[in-house]
C-alpha cells in the first residue's frame, strides 16, 4: 500500500512541477555591476562568506532589497555556461528554493535573488542575540528542505544535483521560511573544478546524491541540538548512530534553547530520520523522496507546507 501511494505521489508530483518548469524566465532582471556596487554598499555587507563563495545583503536604488552572490565557477570566458545557469536557475518554482530574480555579468558575476529578511540558519541557531527558534519552525525547515532537494533531484529537467544544505546556506524569509539559498547545474569534476550535470556520470550523480542526504542528516542534527559539527564540538554524527535514541540521552543533546517546549514523539522521529540520513553514505538505496515521506510519516500530526 505504501509503495503505491508512493507511486502516485511521484507521478502528482511531476504533473506539478512540470507544469511550473515550464514558468516565466522573464522576471528575471539585468543589473549593471555598477548597480551591484552601489546596493551592495561597495560589497561591504556580507552575509556569508567563505572560499568559494560570498553573498551580500543589497538595496536597489528603487528601495527593493535581495540577496546578491558572487559567482566564481566559471571561466572568465564562458559567458554561455554562466548565462546557462542563469536560465535554469530562473524556472525553478519551489517555496524553499531562493528564487532568483536577476544577475549580473561583468566585470564579476553575480547572482540577485529574493529578500531573506531574517539572514541565514546559523546565525539563528547560534547566535545568543537572536531570538531561538521554536520547535514547529525547527520541524518545518527541516522538512522543507528535504522537500526541495526532493524537487531538484527528481523533478527539475535537466536535474540539480550541486546544492549545499548547510545552516549558513540556508536562509530564512520574513516568515521564517527557510530557503535554500546554494544550488548550482555545476557538479565537481577532477581537481574540484566544475563540470555541467549533464557530463557527470551516474556515480559521481550517486555520490553527490549521498553526500547531500548526508548534509541533510547533519541539518537536522543541528536544528535538535543547536551545534554545529562544523564548529567541532561534539560529534553530532558519532552520538545518533551510537545512540538508542533513549529519553536521557536525547534530552542531554537538545538545544538548551528549547526548554520543554517541544514534542518528545516528534524529536524521536526526526533523529531517527537524521540517524538514516547520515547512515545513508553506507547505504546508497535511500533517496531524497523516501526521506520527504518519512519526515511527514513520523510528524503526522504537524501540518508543514512544502510546496
Ligand atoms: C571574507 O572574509 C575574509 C577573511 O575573514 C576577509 O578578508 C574578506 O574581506 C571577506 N570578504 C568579504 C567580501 O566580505
Ligand atoms: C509572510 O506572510 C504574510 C502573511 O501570510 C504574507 O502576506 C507575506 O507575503 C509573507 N511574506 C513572504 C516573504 O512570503
Amino acid at each position: 500500500m505504501e509503495a503505491l501511494i508512493f507511486k502516485i505521489r511521484l507521478i502528482i508530483l511531476s504533473w506539478v512541477h512540470l507544469r511550473s518548469h515550464s514558468g516565466p524566465i522573464s522576471l528575471v532582471k539585468h543589473f549593471s555591476y555598477k548597480d551591484i556596487k552601489k546596493a551592495t554598499d561597495g560589497f561591504r555587507r556580507s552575509i556569508y562568506n567563505s572560499s568559494k563563495r560570498v553573498a551580500y545583503r543589497a538595496k536597489f536604488q528603487n528601495g527593493h532589497a535581495a540577496i546578491v552572490k558572487e559567482v566564481r565557477a566559471f571561466e572568465d570566458q564562458d559567458d554561455a555556461a554562466f548565462y546557462r545557469e542563469v536560465q535554469l536557475l530562473g524556472r525553478l518554482h519551489h517555496r524553499h528554493i531562493a528564487a532568483l530574480n536577476g544577475f549580473s555579468s561583468g566585470p564579476k558575476r553575480f547572482l540577485v535573488f529574493e529578500n531573506m529578511e531574517k539572514g541565514s540558519l546559523k546565525e539563528h541557531l547560534s547566535d545568543p542575540l537572536m531570538t531561538p527558534l521554536n520547535w514547529r519552525i525547527r520541524l518545518q525547515i527541516a522538512v522543507g528542505i528535504a522537500a526541495a532537494l526532493e524537487y531538484l533531484h527528481f523533478f527539475c529537467d535537466p536535474p540539480m544535483y550541486h546544492v549545499s544544505v548547510s545552516s549558513s546556506t540556508i536562509m530564512l524569509d520574513e516568515n521564517f521560511t527557510a530557503k535554500l539559498c546554494d544550488v548550482s547545474l555545476l557538479c565537481s569534476g577532477e581537481n574540484n573544478n566544475p563540470i555541467p550535470t549533464s557530463k557527470c556520470s551516474k556515480e559521481c550523480r550517486d555520490e553527490i546524491c549521498k553526500h547531500t542526504i548526508f548534509q541533510l542528516g547533519l541539518l537536522i542534527l543541528e536544528l535538535v541540538t543547536g551545534q554545529s559539527s562544523e564548529d567541532g564540538g561534539v560529534d553530532l554524527v558519532q552520538w545518533v548512530q551510537d545512540s538508542r535514541l533513549r529519553r536521557r540521552s536525547i534530552h542531554q543533546m537538545i538545544d538548551p534553547d528549547l526548554g520543554d517546549n517541544y514534542d518528545f514523539t516528534e524529536l524521536k522521529g526526526l533523529l531517527a530520520v537524521a540517524k538514516m540520513c547520515v547512515q545513508s553514505v553506507h547505504k546508497p538505496t535511500v533517496k531524497t523522496p523516501q526521506i520527504l515521506w518519512y519526515l511527514q510519516k513520523k510528524l503526522g500530526r504537524t501540518r508543514v507546507v512544502v510546496y
